[in-house]
């Protein structure tokens, strides 16, 4: 059992928790603590400069005490399914295996780092990238059935492009298999495990939905497909451990009546457990691509910037189009609003259901909001981990102030959920923060030792 501990007072009951600095184990390997830097695209392409480039964005995490880091969503095929520019795919086992000086770098601070694997389907970019679709006129987008009404509607009037391919049941095992391959490249790379983008409105999340899933096959339930993708890792892969993310859609707009609920969600992961997936993270969004991922406000700086208009243009089509697209994401800015801590309620019934650690983020900002999640307040514990994803922008050396420390317990994170982080990535921008105020005030944090280290 972990040694670090507390003992929490809860309902008349004296129970021992975790603390953030307790080791923790995901399907055989050990984290030296429960803080992950969730993943986040970090645009480092495939070009010879990408493992260098991940070096950079996810090495100070480890370096500052990250028990374990996400590299964001990578490809598991050389052709189509992503879904931005400037992606890191993992198919090709040599340039892979290029990326052992990430994997080494995490490593020589005693961290772990996985590698979240991800295929589009609908919402890949030779769907609404209209310069991408340009250049890549054959690409057809994977598709678990054919798209609903909404997106059928939005590729009538221009702003989606759709030239589906429905998977047969034979390309399904296919696909599967793509998981299992780049699962087995990135463990001769050296990953501590892979996690299964399984929330972002990707393929997976459309096996698992109701609203795009209508086949009669056996994928028609879309918990066999994660169970094949399992059994292909474990076939190619071995013992590498395998973390899901989880979507109960409940953060859809009105219109969609057929969507993953709360209960839903939490059933998939207590099945999925059963399946044997190590680690389980479960999210509320919607079944669209929108801000219920990443709640917070609208981005007026970034669609404001310069420098990434005529990006904008190309990825939209043209000025009008990048415009309304700015207003879509205007409306979303109300609707999800940020919300600390956002997914703790769905966690906290999840982890009622499963016996493998729960992963849990989205809003999490301070120390003592961690604490309690792990369980040292008066509600029941959370989660086994908890995690953030653009603090990690704002500060990539974050766990810092977090972990070990005296002021921990005071320490915030200094990211302002502004998401000007977030838009510029359409053009292929590197995922970095993006708020001079922000950046300013990392200035001075590490003028003042800060994010120093023993
Ligand atoms: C720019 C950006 C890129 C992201 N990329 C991914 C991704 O590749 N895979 C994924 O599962 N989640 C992705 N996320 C979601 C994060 O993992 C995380 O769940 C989300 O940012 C909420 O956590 P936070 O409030 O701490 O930022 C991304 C979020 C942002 C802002
Ligand atoms: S731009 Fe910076 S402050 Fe704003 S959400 Fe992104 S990381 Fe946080």
């Amino acid at each position: 059992m972990p040694s670090k501990h507390f003992t929490a007072e809860t309902s008349n009951e004296r129970l021992d928790v975790p603390e953030l600095e307790t080791p923790l184990e995901i399907g055989g390997v050990e984290l030296p603590n429960r803080l992950y830097r969730a993943p986040l695209l970090e645009c480092a392409g495939e070009g010879p400069d990408a493992a260098e480039t991940l070096v950079d964005e996810l090495e100070p995490a480890a370096a500052a005490g990250a028990g374990l880091v996400f590299q964001g969503a990578a490809p598991v095929r050389e052709e189509g399914g992503r879904v931005a520019p400037s992606m890191t795919g993992l198919a090709d086992p040599e340039f892979t295996a290029s990326l052992s000086k990430l994997t080494d770098a995490v490593h020589d601070h005693g961290g772990r780092v996985f590698v979240q694997l991800d295929h589009g389907g609908l919402r890949s970019m030779e769907t609404w990238h209209v310069e991408y679709r340009r250049a890549n006129p054959e690409l057809t987008q994977l598709a678990v059935s054919e798209p609903p009404w909404p997106l059928r509607l939005a590729d009538r009037l221009g702003f989606l492009d759709f030239d589906v391919r429905v998977l047969s049941t034979e390309e399904v095992y296919d696909l599967a298999e793509d998981f299992g391959r780049c699962a087995a490249n990135a463990a001769d790379a050296g990953y501590d495990g892979v996690h299964l983008a399984g929330a972002n409105m990707g393929i997976l999340q459309q096996f698992l939905s109701p609203f795009y899933n209508c086949r009669d096959d056996e994928f028609g339930d879309g918990v066999r497909f994660f169970e094949v993708v399992r059994d292909e890792i474990r076939a190619r892969a071995g013992d590498l451990p395998v973390v899901a993310k989880v979507p109960a859609e409940t953060e859809s707009p009105p219109f969609v009546r057929r969507h993953l609920t709360a209960a839903d969600a939490v059933e998939i992961c207590a099945r999925l457990d059963r399946i044997g997936y190590d680690a389980l993270a479960p999210v509320r969004v919607s079944t669209f691509w929108d801000m219920s991922i990443v709640r917070g406000r609208f981005p007026e700086r970034a669609w404001r910037d310069r420098r990434f208009r005529e990006g904008y243009v190309s990825a939209f089509g043209s000025r009008w189009k990048a415009a309304l697209v700015a207003a879509a994401n205007r409306v979303e800015a109300f609707e999800y609003d940020f919300e600390p801590a956002w997914n703790a309620g769905l966690a906290r019934r999840v982890r009622e259901r499963v016996t493998v650690p729960v992963l849990l983020e989205g809003g999490i900002r301070t120390r003592e909001q961690m604490d309690r999640l792990l369980g040292g307040g008066e509600s029941p514990q959370a989660c086994d981990a908890v995690g953030m994803g653009r603090p990690f922008y704002a500060e990539p050396r974050l766990p810092a102030r977090l972990l070990d420390t005296a002021d921990a317990g005071r320490a915030e994170a200094i990211c302002e959920n502004c998401n000007n982080c977030t838009v510029p990535q359409v053009t292929g921008a590197n995922g970095v923060c993006r708020t001079p105020e922000v950046l300013a005030e990392r200035g001075e944090l590490v003028r003042e030792g800060a994010y120093e280290r023993d």
